[in-house]
């Protein structure tokens, strides 16, 4: 059974090694991300492991297929770069993590909140400076604000509870509302009442064709003056656009973003010696109030360590039964 990894990263290669002693897999990691050009490069391969930036549109399964693979695993939970639909139609089973740590994601979620709250990215550069003047830190509490939550799935959830302790008012907006959120005290509303009503809002839902730009200029304009955004979920979900002028504006007072429409050419690279091609990304890393980390919310031991060994159990399924409870399928 060989299984080739695309995208992958030195520590991609340390946490499937170490999980890979109880499977035996012959493994193969490549720096290239996955698309039809590169799809050639898992020729023999039984399996491809792939991540949140390789595209698996129709023709690359198709690539795939020629090359006698035999089974897709994604080693996230994240599945819009996957046509489910053509993998079907193809024969190509798609298995991916579904929870690994979701806690990894909401911790780094109030990580993000709380530099932009209180303006720790410019303390620690002020200090380091020797200026130890406080104009312009001044920053305001969580504690009582309202905080509207999008997708009350795993990390949505794992995220109220943190934001619970922390003696916030809870809103939420989820086609399938969640008991456990009730109980926390949380209370689910309409989506337009939710950026009504909100001073934070933080995304925790799937990319999916219906929401592509959910946060567009229309809602940024509904939302409260000022407020503070939040998206460690799918960079597709904001329009950058839309983001930019209201951060211009003011409407917009803080944005935090782990995730970016255009991720896929820039993130997990070293390109500090290239000039940035990206005029949004360029102008979004002007604002004091925008901070922006490289798609790092799952990335923890714990998280690295589920990933891994969930990863490869899956494949084991496929293997023995021709199914796994973390299957894909285009009604997902
Ligand atoms: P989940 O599947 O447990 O929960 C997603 C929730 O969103 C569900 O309750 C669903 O009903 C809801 N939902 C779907 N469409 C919605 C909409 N239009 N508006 C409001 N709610 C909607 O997923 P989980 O594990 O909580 O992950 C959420 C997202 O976080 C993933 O889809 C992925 O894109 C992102 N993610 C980001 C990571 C990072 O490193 N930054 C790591 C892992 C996931």
């Amino acid at each position: 059974m060989q299984v080739v990894f695309y995208s992958a990263q030195s520590y991609d290669k340390t946490f499937f090694e170490q999980a890979n002693y109880q499977f035996g897999y012959r493994l193969k990691f490549i720096e290239a991300s996955l698309n039809l050009e590169t799809a050639s490069l898992a020729q023999g391969a039984d399996a491809v492991c792939v991540f949140v930036n390789d595209k698996l549109d129709e023709a690359c399964l198709a690539a795939l297929k020629n090359e006698g693979v035999k089974w897709v695993a994604l080693r996230c939970a994240g599945f819009n770069n996957v046509d489910l639909l053509a993998a079907k139609a193809f024969g190509l089973p798609v298995v991916r993590v579904p929870a690994y740590s979701p806690e990894a994601v909401a911790e780094h979620t109030l990580a993000l909140m709380l530099t932009l709250n209180r303006h720790t990215h410019r303390a620690y550069n002020r200090v380091r400076e020797s200026n130890f003047q406080l104009q312009g830190l001044l920053g305001f509490n969580l504690h009582q604000k309202c905080i509207g939550i999008i997708g009350t799935g795993q990390i949505g959830i794992a995220t109220a509870k943190i934001l619970s302790g922390f003696g916030c008012q809870l809103l939420a907006y989820d086609p399938y509302p969640n008991e456990e959120f009730v109980a926390l005290g949380g209370e689910y509303v309409e989506v337009d009442t939710l950026y009504h009503l909100s001073d934070v809002i933080t995304l925790h839902c799937p990319l999916t064709p219906e929401n592509h730009h959910l946060i567009n200029g229309a809602a940024l304009a509904s939302m409260k003056s000022g407020v503070m955004l939040v998206n460690t979920s799918r960079g597709g979900l904001i329009d950058t656009r839309a983001a930019i002028m209201a951060l211009k504006s003011g409407q917009l007072g803080y944005l935090a973003l782990d995730v970016y429409e255009q991720e896929s050419e820039f993130f997990f690279r070293d390109l500090s010696d290239e000039i940035m091609t990206d005029d949004d990304l360029s102008r979004l890393m002007t604002f004091p109030n925008v901070l922006i980390t490289g798609h790092q919310g799952f990335f923890t031991q714990e998280a690295l360590t589920e990933i891994a060994m969930v990863t490869l159990n899956n494949l084991q399924e496929l293997i023995s039964t021709g199914h796994s409870a973390n299957s894909l399928t285009c009604q997902n």
